[in-house]
């Protein structure tokens, strides 16, 4: 059976929630947010609503949008609110505990045949899924970071995953008009699979000496044309998310080339988690970042 969505949850307002409620409302679907308390979910709105405004005064939406957008986002701190939900879309913490815990809760209120969804970066879909009361109507719907940028969103089926879950997924990233890459559901699914090998094998070479946090930068910059070097990049998608990421592959795939690298584990240990903390390889802090080594 497949779903027409028109109101979606999502349960986390961090960077990734938040700009998945950006894009939602922008599309035109109704949207309720929650997290784990009032103030959470009003720094979400209020990242939406920074975000929105940057879109008007480039060009690339009008005001009218921006308004009708922000109204479509209605705040919500309690999981009974997520009831009226066609499509929940689980992007709290990178921590399996925590999103089973959510699950628990979420579950309850929700319509039989609504869909669960969890934008994790790396854990299973298929043990996930089985914390659930619906494995059958639970799915991975990975947006990148950040959302209102970025094209693509990998879809992951858990083995349970129904044929009308998937159809109705496909068709809800198609109407946020991005691009769908299906994935099979082994630890950090493709996108992650490939980059944060690298990350983490750029914090190796700061770890090692090879080079400084800047020179590290700008030789992947400049040498492999990338838009913004590795440890640039390990700040802006939080360096406790990569560490979880390198655990999940280390451990899923039971291979010590994805060994964490000990300097990512002291960064996350320090509280340094990138700039949503406005610290980690840099520091946010001034008026330009500061490498921290
Ligand atoms: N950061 C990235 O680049 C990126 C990219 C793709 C996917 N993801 C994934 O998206 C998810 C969220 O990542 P993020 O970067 O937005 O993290 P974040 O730290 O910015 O936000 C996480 C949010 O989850 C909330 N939360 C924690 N427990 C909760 C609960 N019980 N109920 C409701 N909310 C709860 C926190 O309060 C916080 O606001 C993770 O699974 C992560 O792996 C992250």
């Amino acid at each position: 059976m497949t779903v027409d969505i028109r109101t979606v949850g999502i349960v986390g307002a961090g960077q990734m929630g938040s700009g998945i409620a950006h894009v939602a409302a922008l599309a035109g679907l109704n949207v309720v947010l929650n997290d784990v308390s009032e103030d959470r979910v009003n720094n979400g709105l209020a990242t939406v609503n920074g975000n929105l405004k940057r879109q008007v005064s480039k060009g690339f939406i009008t005001q009218a949008q921006n308004d009708e957008a922000l109204s479509r986002i209605k705040a919500e701190p309690n999981v009974e609110g997520l009831g009226a939900c066609d499509l929940v879309i689980e992007a709290a913490t990178e921590n399996e505990a925590v999103k089973v815990k959510i699950y628990g809760n979420v579950c309850p209120h929700l319509k039989p045949e609504a869909i669960l969804a969890t934008n994790t970066s790396s854990i299973s879909i298929t043990r996930l899924a089985a914390a659930t009361d619906r494995p059958e109507r639970f799915i991975g719907i990975h947006f990148m970071n950040p959302v209102p940028v970025m094209q693509l969103v990998e879809i992951i089926r858990g083995i349970a995953t129904d044929d009308g879950t998937f159809e109705s997924a496909k068709a809800f990233i198609t109407k946020l008009d991005r691009q769908v890459a299906v994935a099979e559901d082994f630890p950090a699914f493709i996108v992650n699979r490939i980059l944060l090998p690298m990350i983490n094998e750029a914090i190796y070479t700061l770890y090692e000496g090879v080079g400084t946090v800047e020179s590290i930068d700008m030789a992947m910059r400049l040498g492999a044309n990338h838009p913004m070097g590795p440890l640039q990049l390990a700040d802006f998608i939080g360096l406790d998310t990569c560490l979880s990421i390198m655990q999940v592959l280390h451990e899923g795939l039971a291979d010590s080339k994805y060994r964490p690298c000990p300097l990512l584990v002291k960064y996350v240990e320090a509280g340094w988690l990138g700039r949503k903390v406005k610290r980690g390889f840099y520091d946010y802090r001034g008026e330009k970042p500061v490498a921290t080594r």
